[in-house]
Formats: C-alpha cells, structure tokens, sequence
C-alpha cells in the first residue's frame, strides 16, 4: 500500500523547501481564499517559499465551491504561464484543498499539487485521501476526481486564529476515528479538553487521527470496501446537516457528525450489540460539547427519506457504516426506517 507523504510541522518554509526539492517542476503557484488569505496568511506571507510565489484567491466558502471558482483557477494558471510541469500549492480549509486539488488534477490533463490545511477539519480529513472536487448542479462534491496530494503539511500554526465552533468540528472527525481505531485513542479524545487550548497535546492527538485515515485510504484509495468505514455518523450527519439548512439554521459539518455518530452508534447497539457503556460516554460527550440537534416526531419522516437519498444509498434503502464494538466495522449496514426511527427516539432520550 502506498501512503501519502504527510509532514507534521510548524515550520512551514522547511516543509515546502524540503518538498519542493523533491519535485522536479518548473513554477509553482499558491491557491488560497479571500479569508485565509485576510486572517491566516499574515503568519506565512513573508516566508521566502510563499513570498516568491504568484498567489490565486477565490472567493471563500461552500457556496463558491463551484465551476466559475475553477475556472478562474484555470485561466489564472494560463495567464501566469503555467505549464504541465507546475506545482499548485492549496493554503486553505475544504474549499481550498477540494477545489485546488480538482483543478490541478484536470489542468493541462493534471499537475501536481501539495495541500496545505488551515483548518483542524481540514487536516484530519478534507485535505488528505485525494477525494477533489467541487459542487455542481445544486449536488455537493458532484464532479470530481479521486487524485492525492504529492504531499500534505499539516501544522498547528493556524489553528490559534480559529472559532472554537471550527475546532470542535474537525474534534468531531477525530472521535470518529478513534471509534473505528482502538480504546486507547478513543479514551484520550474523549478524557481531552477541547477547549483547555493544548496545541502540544492537539497535535499528538491530530497526529493519531491523520495516520488511521491515511492507512485507511492506503488500504482503500476509491472507497471500494474499507475506506467506507470513514462515513461512520455520516448518513445520519448529513440527513441533520440538510434538515437544518432547510429550517435556515445552518450548523457545522462536524456539528451534524457529532450528532450522527449518536445515533448510528444507538443503531450499531441495537444491531450488533456495541457496548452501550461507550454508546453512553459519546452521547455525553456530545451533548456536553455541541449540545444537541432538536427534533420531534413529525421530523422523522423527513429525516428518513433524506437517510434515503443519502450518496450511499443503492436503491433508496437506509445504508449507514456502523460498528460491533471499537475497531470493528460493519460496512454497508441496510438499516430499515422503524429501526432508524427507533434510534432517532433513543438519541431524543439519551441528549435532550
Ligand atoms: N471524508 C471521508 C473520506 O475521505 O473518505
């Protein structure tokens, strides 16, 4: 299996040297967004390895995640000169890594690009496995390409710039890594002060969720079997993620999972019988530290059919990746709409 080259590192002009001498390439080329670029850059723009380089920014946020966000990309690398032999450098959160990395994949049939996450959701997921992509046709992540990074640096050094709301939400990934990794992970998440601000301990944390996910997409780079595992707390995530932006109330991604692992732990219970004294410890957790997502009965059927039409799903049936106990998986668990509701009226109980 072949891993990703990953560089934990605050410095950030020993990081780029050192990869840049290891690729043969002719110019290289920073892509970031307006607001990393207003309130992150300050802390790198005078490094020689960034200083030197033409810089493309693009407007920030989900929403310009989009064709004419990669378009600019493409005519920018054009007007800049740049050539097949070129090297993009995303500096930047999901939208950043996802957008550069499919821009750079398709640019001139594909050049080689190195991510550079500033955000903690970023570095332990968005930025490394090659998933690139942007939104298209109202669809999120719709057009894309499996293609990983020459090179991922992964620093601490942005983090201190970030809204606690940003932090918990990559923290929300890292739980869920520790779910499918060993108890031992999982305990020193779930023991860890999120907001104790450690940027030591965060980093040997983040360092512990980096490495599960790379092995995972070693083992499975185009999400054959294994690398399924990843969606754990995500069908139920995502169908909460989208209920809430239809009630005009947004919340973070990692919010959604948070929730979502509840509940997809509340079926891993009832199906395979994962221990209920660790179901119990993330449903405090959670509730302690992102609160809880408000539903009632008549928000059920709803909730089911977006379940439903959830990426994962084959033929409209419920499909979740769920757990038998910390470390063992169940991939592509079909889960039927009383037992999605029943779990629904077990995470009411348990966090509200
Ligand atoms: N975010 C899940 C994955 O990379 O597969």
């Amino acid at each position: 299996m072949n891993h990703q080259q990953i560089i934990f590192s605050n410095d950030i002009q020993k990081s780029l040297d050192t990869i840049m001498q290891g690729i043969d390439h002719s110019k290289a080329f920073i892509l970031t967004d307006i607001n990393v670029k207003q309130f992150v850059f300050p802390k790198i723009a005078e490094l020689p390895a960034v200083k030197a380089l033409q810089c493309i920014t693009i407007k920030s946020g989900d929403l310009n995640k989009n064709i004419e966000s990669a378009a600019t990309v493409w005519k920018q690398l054009d007007e800049y000169g740049a050539t097949r032999r070129s090297v993009m450098i995303n500096i930047g959160g999901g939208v950043v890594t996802d957008l550069g990395g499919f821009a750079a994949s398709v640019f001139k049939r594909g050049i080689r690009f190195i991510n550079v996450p500033t955000t903690l959701l970023g570095a332990v997921d968005a930025a490394i496995g090659g998933k690139t992509g942007i939104n298209f046709n109202g669809l999120k992540n719709e057009i894309g390409v499996f293609n990983e990074a020459d090179a991922v640096i992964i620093s601490t050094l942005f983090f201190d710039t970030l809204p606690m709301s940003e932090l918990k939400s990559g923290y929300a990934e890292m739980l869920k890594h520790g779910l499918l990794s060993d108890r031992q992970y999982f305990s020193d998440l779930i023991n860890h002060d999120i907001a104790g601000n450690d940027p030591e301990k965060l980093l040997e944390l983040l360092k512990r969720s980096v490495i599960i996910k790379r092995d995972i997409v070693a083992a499975d780079s185009h999400e054959q079997g294994l690398r399924r595992a990843l969606n754990l707390g995500h069908t139920v995530g995502h169908a909460f993620e989208s209920m809430a932006m239809k009630r005009s109330e947004p919340v973070p991604h990692g919010y959604a999972v948070a929730w979502g692992l509840v509940v997809e732990l509340v079926l891993s219970n009832m199906i395979y019988k994962f221990p209920s004294d660790i179901l119990y410890a993330v449903a405090r957790f959670v509730k302690e530290h992102y609160g809880t997502f408000h539903i009632g009965c008549n928000d059920y059927d709803n909730l089911v059919a977006l379940m439903q039409h959830d990426k994962k799903s084959r033929s409209g049936e419920i499909n979740c990746s769920l757990l038998s106990d910390i470390g063992k998986t169940e991939l592509g668990t079909v889960v039927s709409a009383d037992d999605a509701k029943a779990a629904l009226d077990i995470y009411r109980d348990l966090m509200q």
